[in-house]
């Protein structure tokens, strides 16, 4: 099959968070099975031209009444190599794509223009295709930036009758929490009469919601895990969306993400002191936990547990719970508990403000704000249990990175943290992390207390869930298998 990943981020050339890993590792898993991939992402500012081949001539993107012009560049997706090549496409516009930022920045979390940038970028999608005279059988759109895609194919390329039309749409819901929500003044600008605005979807208490639209257009849908996918089909999580989820539960499912084994393996790891597997561990851990303790200035101590995390400062992850002033746990879980704590994160300002005090004040936690690519990698490594006290999860992917790295996760029992996490048992020694159903501060002090327990108590059970861990198959093949059946779905029934 011919697959175009339609994207605002993938790995290497902008990430945020999990999104980006996800579309790349499954673009060279499908590339590994034979099919033919290529990934659309914009060319933002911090992308250098440099290192990619720009397309001949300027590209004309029909927007509103008119046209925006804007250049094409390319470059392979690395570690897809001359087999199963894997090609990114850039769509570089520069008052849209010339700035800091890939949503926002600082100062402006979410851009005023963002409804034009990103319908701009899913109307380009189509015009790349004819650019390049490559026309997919699948377009499979990620999260709201890319959702406008379902709605182009469906109401402008399909009926047209030309090259799209036997071309299928799959949406992949990463995180429900962000939809796309702006005035419907920006709508005039995407091209599509005010009819599409009601049977698209878009109306959303009289705003538009991109996401909504891209939900009620294309043919398939899904999210990252299956707990998930029936999470955001309640009340509860569902973020107003719920129904419009229900309504469309014949085509929604859950796949749960896997990881890309290339980059998150502790044997080739290039950013840890001394590679390890899961037959040779103790050494390559004792290593890394000595480096991730010089680097963070905290004694060196083989014997404390130590705990990392790696995070976006947002209340997703549950850090209102943990750093909130007054009322987080963190405190009292360093003050209360023989244990290290060390935090790799950037986000919300309060929160970052929150955990600098804090470390400044605790002499067992220590937290380094930012985003250091090299710098996780080594947190994996060096922890002994890897913190992730979300809300909720669509997937993520860090407590199966620390699994992978023999770090034990202490996670809620929520979206796919439930379906990649099993709980301890003290009893049997069976599990390979530490699981609370409740998100409250308390909640999160008692499973920690619980882990530090097993750490000073029942050493030998945590050395048997390390290897556990570690040996679980994480990797994206299983997952791909699912994607192309989906794919298969939603082709059936087409010309
Ligand atoms: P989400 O996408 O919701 O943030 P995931 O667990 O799916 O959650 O993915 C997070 C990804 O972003 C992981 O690859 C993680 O290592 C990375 N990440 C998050 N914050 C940082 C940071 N401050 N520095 C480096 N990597 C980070
Ligand atoms: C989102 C989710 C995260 C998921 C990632 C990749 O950022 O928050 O849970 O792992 O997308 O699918």
């Amino acid at each position: 099959m011919k697959i175009l990943m339609a994207s605002s981020e993938a790995h290497p050339y902008a990430k945020t968070g999990g999104l980006a890993d996800m579309v790349s590792a499954l673009s060279l898993a499908l590339a590994k099975e034979g099919h033919e991939v290529r990934i659309v992402i914009p060319r933002y500012y911090d992308i250098d031209r440099g290192v990619l081949s720009l397309l001949e001539g300027a590209m004309g993107v029909p927007m509103g009444g008119g046209e925006e012009w804007c250049a094409v560049y390319t470059a392979p997706l690395p570690g897809s190599g001359k087999k199963h090549p894997v090609r990114v496409y850039f769509i570089d516009h520069e008052q849209f794509f010339g700035r800091e930022g890939i949503y926002g920045n600082p100062w402006d979390p979410d851009f005023l223009d963002n409804p034009r940038r990103f319908a701009f970028f899913s109307r380009s999608v189509f015009q790349l295709c004819r650019k390049t005279g490559w026309f997919p059988d699948i377009l499979h759109s990620h999260d709201w930036p890319a959702a406008m895609v379902n709605v182009y194919l469906k109401f402008w390329e399909r009926p047209l009758g030309g090259e799209f039309a036997a071309a299928s749409s799959v949406l992949t819901i990463h995180n429900l929490g962000y939809q796309g929500i702006y005035g419907k003044d920006n709508y005039g600008y995407a091209g599509l009469g005010w009819d599409v605005f009601y049977n698209a979807g878009f109306e959303d208490w009289d705003k538009m919601n991109l996401l909504k639209a891209g939900l009620y257009s294309a043919d398939k849908l899904n999210t990252v895990s299956p707990h998930y996918a029936e999470e955001t089909k309640t009340q509860a999580q569902g973020f107003h969306l719920d129904g419009v989820l229900r309504y469309r539960s014949a085509d929604y499912s859950g796949i749960l993400n896997g990881i890309d084994t290339t980059v998150w393996n502790p044997a080739k790891d290039p950013y840890i002191p001394q590679k390890y597997n899961a037959a040779a561990v103790r050494e390559g851990k004792a290593r890394a936990k000595e480096a991730l303790q010089r680097e963070f200035g905290l004694p060196q101590d083989a014997d404390t547990p130590l705990i990392g995390m790696v995070t976006r400062l947002t209340s997703q992850k549950g850090v209102g719970e943990l750093f909130g002033p007054a009322h987080g746990s963190a405190w009292s879980i360093c003050q209360d508990m023989k244990l290290q704590l060390v935090l790799l994160g950037s986000g919300e300002s309060w929160c970052e403000h929150e955990v600098q005090g804090l470390s400044s004040r605790l002499p067992n936690f220590k937290c380094r704000i930012g985003y250091q690519e090299d710098l996780s990698h080594l947190v994996e490594a060096g922890s002994d249990f890897f913190l992730m006290p979300s809300l909720y999860e669509p997937c993520g992917l860090n407590q199966m990175y620390s699994q992978a790295y023999g770090a034990l996760p202490i996670v809620r029992n929520t979206g796919g943290l439930a379906d990649t996490v099993e709980n301890y048992n003290q009893e049997t020694g069976e599990g390979t992390g530490f699981m609370f159903d409740e998100l409250n501060p308390q909640a999160i002090y008692n499973t920690v207390g619980w882990a530090v327990w097993a750490w000073y108590n029942r050493r030998e059970q945590i050395e048997v869930m390390r290897q556990r861990g570690m040996k679980k198959d994480f990797s994206w093949e299983k997952s791909a298998k699912k994607y192309v059946a989906l794919y298969e779905s939603c082709r059936a029934g087409r010309p």
